[in-house]
């Protein structure tokens, strides 16, 4: 064996290949004085309670769990990772009542980075991005979405997931790509929208999907942003390229976003901060992950998505962080799993279930991170906790301590 995991107090973690909805969402198995056998291939071999079999007690390396708890490594299915400078001035213009979107319709915000990480090379964007990524990876991420969308030119957004890909492999977290050209209209196209939508279609996916930069395709659907019509024009056009989609909808207006996702089949809307019931009926009918935001809720000073009514309605919840320099400067996924609980009112094993086996299947990954079971990626948090109460309960505070990936340490705190 590579790794054994030993006198693990409490393991927690959903079980599947699937998302987890309605009721499931809550299931999670327990194990107790519990042990996890890692494959050489960083796949975990067996995971047992009590006295540990023979044919898994040898191993290359041997982690005393200390009686804490292990929860799969945490998947975080929404970030804007790549991206030139910070916006912090827009602090003190948010305080004063500017809206976010009043922000962008003035040349800020999105486009105020868009200026940045245009100037930036891709290898700039990567040792910043990758700094970032040391700070997950601390904190109990273990794989990470990351969209493009802050460059606008076939070239910028080709720039950003080159960045993506090269992080994928020179660091631990593994990454998940997504093209999302469709943020905003750029300002040099303010006039001519239409021109924008055609490069988006006609130039960057196909570009996109030859060089095998990206798996999603997504949209900000929003007032001032795409419409709906926009939306599903691009969405369809990446389907058309393989890029399976994923769309920001709902954020700050209804404006339609969420009741596309049955008839595009997208795999993940996100925000859904005001999502109608229509529009959660859609994501029931296409069998979509609503992947809710709490962080920028927060942030924003905003109201909450209904996660509670989502559950009830059978819809999988994921819960990600949205790291991005403007809605959402925060990167740590664990802040995001107390909200759930606090201000979602999801308890803390729907909560795991949401960061976990949900998450995973909100990037198409659910067959092999996201649980402990044999089989899966061993991507493991043991944290600085007796139970999965106590991580929900404390707030504010890192509690993750070893963090591992694919059977080997990569954090020990
Ligand atoms: O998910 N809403 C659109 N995109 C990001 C914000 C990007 C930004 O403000 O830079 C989000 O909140
Ligand atoms: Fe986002």
């Amino acid at each position: 064996m590579k790794h054994l995991i030993k006198n693990i107090g409490q393991l927690a973690t959903p079980l599947g290949n699937a998302a987890h909805c309605g009721p499931e969402q809550a299931e999670i198995k327990y194990y107790k004085d519990a042990w996890i056998a890692v494959a050489d291939d960083g796949t975990i071999a067996a995971v047992g309670e009590g006295e540990i079999p023979a044919e898994y007690a040898q191993a290359d390396t041997v982690t005393d769990a200390c009686g804490k708890l292990v929860t799969p490594g945490l998947v975080d299915a929404h970030t804007h990772l790549v991206f030139g400078g910070w916006r912090e001035h827009e602090l003190a213009l948010k305080l004063k009542g500017v809206a976010y979107l009043d922000i962008l319709a003035q040349g800020g915000g999105i486009l105020s980075t868009v200026r940045n990480t245009r100037k930036a090379t891709e290898e700039e964007l990567a040792d910043k991005a990758e700094e970032a990524l040391a700070m997950m990876l601390e904190m109990g991420t273990t794989t990470c979405e990351a969209k493009s969308g802050y460059g606008l030119t076939v070239e910028d957004e080709l720039k950003q997931l080159r960045a993506v890909k090269r992080l994928n492999g020179t660091q631990p977290v593994e990454l998940v790509p997504t093209f999302l050209g469709a943020h905003a209209v750029p300002e040099e196209y303010k006039e001519d929208r239409e021109e924008y939508i055609r490069i988006v279609c006609e130039e960057m996916i196909p570009k996109v999907a030859e060089e095998g930069l990206a798996e999603f395709c997504d949209v900000f659907c929003e007032t001032g942003v795409f419409t709906a019509e926009e939306s599903r024009r691009i969405l369809e056009a990446g389907k058309q390229y393989g890029l399976m989609p994923k769309i920001h909808a709902d954020e700050i207006n209804p404006i339609g976003g969420t009741e596309l996702t049955a008839e595009l089949g997208a795999v993940s809307a996100e925000h859904l901060i005001v999502a109608t019931d229509e529009g959660i009926a859609a994501m029931k009918a296409g069998g979509t992950v609503a992947c809710c935001l709490p962080a920028t809720s927060f942030y924003l000073n905003a109201s909450f998505a209904r996660a509670r009514d989502m559950v009830s309605a059978g819809v999988p919840v994921a819960i990600a962080t949205d790291f991005n320099p403007g809605s959402c400067p925060n990167l740590s996924l664990q802040f995001a799993m107390n909200l759930g609980c606090y201000k979602y009112r999801l308890t803390p094993e729907e909560v795991l279930t949401a960061v976990t086996l949900n998450a995973a299947a909100a990037i198409k990954r659910a067959e092999s991170i996201g649980s402990i079971e044999p089989g899966k990626k061993a991507d493991l948090v043991i944290w600085k906790a007796d139970n999965l109460d106590f991580i929900l309960y404390r707030f504010g505070n890192n509690l993750a301590g070893t963090v591992i990936k694919e059977g080997n340490t990569v954090v020990k705190r």
